[in-house]
């Protein structure tokens, strides 16, 4: 039996060979007797979990030695408290706002950094574009630069990171990668601090990625609770307080998943990045060519991952969305915030399934245009 795509912005698909392994060792993980969930996060079975999904993940995005990989909870929303609590030095910090998400982060950053400035905003253009780093205004000496690369639910993407340091500011990148992890290489020369929780990309919700380069550990205030200070966290191997298990060895599944993908030549995140462009493409071909849907942002920064889009004649989204189900295109409807509809077109999903989505959207477009 095939399986309904499905095009939830998180939590979101799984690749299917990943459910099957695991429901294949949920009640014995290689024989020891136990499941995960009921394994101690101190014995030997989850201890080899851990490490494996830690040095795959080190793997595929090929982060260098001198940062520290964190598995935490809390997800995204918690990470826009713990940032600043960690990295803020009681100082300034600055914003690039491209969307809800970075917006949320900058508003939960005015609790706990001395000063917090938009260096840049896309609101003016109702989040359709992102403004040209030439033109941010970077604080002098600040604490971080925040930025999220990925905006969820405006669909505008970074597709390079800034090179802050061209741009005058020695400050450390900080990114929200939630929606987007593991689906491009990161250019780590250019990232102080990448987090982002699993449940769009990696596995199930509960499990958030911390990646941080050393340097920036330590300087935590005063106030910062313990289990969200970096430098403990990364003391303990992520095992200050019990971690998401569950979370982690779903994700060190994946990371096994991706490390076999390829595409022609190409392995692993290459392979996966190479795939997301393809994916990407065949959609936004199908909406540009269409006067019956529309996608404003602009095509310098539309999202791989989250495809928003809106039918010209809105009365008709109630038919659109229950074609799509009864077709097997699942959880279309775009976030409340902005209506329409919302394709997020993470690692898990394959071309066959755009494909599916698109032959529909054609189809609608005829039966109702
Ligand atoms: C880009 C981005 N950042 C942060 C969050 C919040 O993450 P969480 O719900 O894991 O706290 C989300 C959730 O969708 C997101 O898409």
């Amino acid at each position: 039996m095939t399986r309904p795509y499905n095009f939830s912005a998180g939590p979101a698909a799984i690749p299917e060979e990943v459910l099957q392994q695991a429901a294949a060792e949920m009640l014995d993980w290689h024989g020891s007797g136990m499941g995960v969930m009921e394994m101690s996060h101190r014995g030997k079975e989850f201890i080899s979990i851990y490490e494996q999904a830690e040095a795959d993940l080190r793997e595929l995005l090929a982060v260098p030695a001198q940062f520290k990989i964190l598995f935490m909870q809390g997800g995204g929303i918690a990470e826009n408290a713990i940032v600043p609590l960690n990295l803020s030095r009681a100082g300034t910090v600055d914003f690039v706002v491209t969307g809800s998400w970075s917006q949320k982060s900058r508003k939960e950053a005015l609790k706990y950094a001395a000063e917090v400035r938009t260096a840049a905003s896309g609101e003016d253009s109702q989040f359709t574009t992102v403004p040209a780093p030439a033109s941010w205004q970077l604080s002098r000496g600040a604490s971080y630069v925040h930025l999220c690369s990925n905006e969820t639910i405006h669909g505008v993407e970074f597709h390079e990171l800034p090179d802050l340091q061209a741009l005058g500011s020695d400050a450390p990148l900080v990114i929200d990668f939630s929606s987007h992890v593991a689906s491009r290489p990161v250019d780590w020369s250019r990232v102080g601090l990448a987090f982002g929780g699993a449940q769009k990309n990696i596995g199930p919700a509960g499990l958030t990625i911390v990646i941080v380069r050393e340097d920036l550990l330590g300087h935590a205030l005063p106030v910062c609770p313990s289990a969200f200070d970096y430098r403990v966290v990364a003391e303990n191997q992520s095992m200050y307080n019990t971690p998401p298990t569950w979370g982690i060895y779903m994700a060190g599944l994946t990371f096994q998943w991706l490390k076999r993908q390829r595409e022609g030549a190409l392995a692993g995140i290459a392979a996966m990045e190479a795939r997301n462009i393809a994916k990407a493409q065949l959609l936004y071909d199908c909406i540009d060519q269409s006067a019956f849907y529309v996608n404003k942002v602009a095509a310098h920064c539309r999202s791989r991952m989250n495809v928003p889009f809106f039918l010209q004649d809105e009365t008709r989204n109630d038919a659109f969305l229950q074609g799509a189900k009864q077709r097997g295109l699942l959880q279309l409807k775009g976030h409340k915030s902005v209506g329409g509809m919302r394709a997020s077109l993470y690692n898990a999903m394959p071309l066959a399934g755009v494909q599916a989505l698109v032959d529909y959207m054609r189809e609608f477009e005829r039966l109702h245009a």
